[in-house]
């Protein structure tokens, strides 16, 4: 009888809540009012010849490389940072490795590394969802052939510092090292310029987020010239799809549109940071595009604040079974628009549910100041 491979089999599924999305959407880290009109006007322009050809690659790969000032031989465009995920694990681990993630962190790190059957390490985060360098470095040994480390993190928005994590990529020459900046542009933070420091270092980035393209599914993998050409070995040459290939470099070319719409983000960042600061809500500092914070002390409660949120038309995400967020609750941000949106009926829903404040045992577990 047919039997799909044991590590299939054992997988957990993954189900995103993606069904009845309708409302103010702050629940999937999304950009919540579209792409450059840039990229709108070039999608128009796609004709039936476009559409007929298989897509070709290289040539947006060359004009990526050349907006992040990278040589062509160190970048694969890939279907999102998913794919970028999936080839790193399809290329480096297999039964018996060891895969190192820090949790709670972004799910399909888990997914990826457990479906090419290696075992996954979870270190939790230290105190206050730091990132835990020490933890990370005394767990590497000779099975560990991957790590990923998602800097900002989701859901919790805090920001690994680069050194610990060049230290965590010196420390194991013999697996690949996987810094995921899907979230960069919204803290400027990057390694990329230090990429050199370590031979095994592997960075992702998306145009999913600020960029505003999710449902194009686009990303780009960098890595080690000596190291590209296998991971590529374990991709489609028509990963990427031609309406893909042929928004972004309009999308790239409009960065007036990014620096604005990241300005607005993190103006709202810094105005819900405020308002949980008002309401004694124990939120952690972000330097993403959406904010964590812990609504109620049960994962009952929080499923309850998230439901009535979506009756008053805005969606958030509950996070309360992500390890150490019982009763935390994961909202995007969005423009001012949104912003003054999400307050008002932050603000009814919280005097709906009587959420009463509760400070942290430890005063300085309280969310940081504001930017
Ligand atoms: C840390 C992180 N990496 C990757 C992704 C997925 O990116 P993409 O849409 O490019 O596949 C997400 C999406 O939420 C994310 O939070």
């Amino acid at each position: 009888m047919l039997s799909p491979r044991e590590a299939i089999r054992t997988l957990p599924s993954y189900h995103p809540p993606l069904a009845r999305r309708t409302g103010l959407r702050l629940d999937f880290n999304e950009n919540t009012v579209g792409c450059s009109p840039s990229v709108v006007e070039r999608l128009r322009g796609i004709t039936a010849d476009d559409l007929a050809r298989y897509p070709e690659r290289e040539p947006v790969e060359r004009e990526v490389a050349n907006f992040l000032g990278l040589d062509p031989t160190e970048l694969l465009l890939t279907n999102g940072v998913d794919e970028a995920i999936h080839l790193l694990c399809q290329t480096y681990l297999g039964p018996g490795d060891e895969a190192l993630i820090v949790v709670p962190t972004y799910s399909m790190y888990r997914i990826y590394m457990m479906s090419a059957g290696a075992d996954v390490i979870s270190i939790p985060a230290a105190d206050n969802f730091q990132f835990p360098a020490a933890g990370v470095r005394n767990r590497i040994n000779p099975r560990t052939r991957l790590i990923a480390i998602a800097n900002p993190n989701n859901p919790t928005g805090s920001l690994a510092p680069a050194g610990d994590l060049l230290a965590i990529a010196q420390a194991a020459p013999h697996a690949a090292i996987l810094i995921d900046e899907a979230y960069f542009e919204f803290c400027g933070q990057t390694l990329l310029t230090r990429r050199r420091e370590s031979p095994n270092l592997f960075i992702a980035r998306t145009f999913s987020k600020a960029y505003g393209l999710a449902g194009l599914r686009i990303g780009a993998l960098i890595g080690p010239p000596d190291q590209m050409p296998a991971v590529c070995r374990a991709a489609s040459p028509y990963n990427v799809n031609a309406i893909a290939l042929a928004c972004l470099p309009e999308a790239l070319a409009d960065q007036t549109y990014i620096h604005n719409y990241v300005a607005e983000i993190r103006d709202s960042r810094a105005r819900l940071e405020h308002t949980l600061t008002s309401f004694g809500l124990k939120f952690w500092t972000s330097q993403a595009n959406f904010v964590l914070f812990r609504v109620a002390q049960t994962a009952a409660d929080a499923a309850a604040f998230t439901d009535r949120m979506r009756a008053r038309g805005i969606l958030v995400r509950d996070r309360s079974s992500d390890p150490g967020c019982a009763g935390c609750v994961r909202i995007t941000l969005g423009p001012r628009e949104h912003t003054d949106h999400l307050l008002r009926v932050l603000q009814e829903t919280i005097a709906d549910l009587s959420i009463a404040a509760h400070q942290p045992d430890n005063p300085s577990e309280q969310g940081a100041s504001l930017p």
